[in-house]
């Protein structure tokens, strides 16, 4: 059965299976093994999937706990393409939507939506094809 509420442990198992997704992606694992390492019991991912647990709190149901922003980081990575983004905003999607009612995973997928976008502008990647609206 789909989840038809969000709250801190269905957040937790999305996390952790999307970046379980994640890293056995042969486009977007390398960006994360380089900053995180390859095992995602391992201390800095284990610190990185509560952030995102916070941070998909904060941004589903309002309550306090992320408080960091969220693109810094990507600044650092090397070269992100749309393509990645794309790839992410992909595999984010299967997962939403395996887990939760569609309204829910809707929501989810608004909102990564908005911030992939914000992130492709801060990295200048829009230049070459401002066709995209
Ligand atoms: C190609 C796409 C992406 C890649 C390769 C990527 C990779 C990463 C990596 C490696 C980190 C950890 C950096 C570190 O702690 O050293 C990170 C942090 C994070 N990412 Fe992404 N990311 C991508 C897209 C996104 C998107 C679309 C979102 C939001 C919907 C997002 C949300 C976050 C957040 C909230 C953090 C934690 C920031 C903090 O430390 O406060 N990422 N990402």
């Amino acid at each position: 059965m789909p989840y038809d509420t969000v709250n801190r442990e269905n957040i937790h198992e999305m996390v952790h299976e999307f970046y379980g997704i994640v890293l056995k992606d042969d486009m977007l694992a390398p960006f994360f093994i380089r900053s995180l390492g390859e095992n995602l019991d391992g201390g800095k991912w284990h610190e990185h999937l509560q952030t995102l647990d916070s941070f998909w709190l904060l941004m589903m149901t309002g309550i306090s706990g992320y408080s960091g922003d969220p693109f810094p980081p990507h600044a650092f990575l090397g070269q992100l393409s749309k393509e990645d983004f794309q790839r992410w905003l992909e595999l984010f999607k299967e997962v939403v939507n395996r887990l939760y009612t569609p309204e829910i995973a809707e929501k989810f997928y608004k909102k990564s939506e908005i911030l992939a976008a914000q992130f492709i502008d801060n990295l200048g990647l829009n230049d070459e094809d401002e066709d995209d609206d």
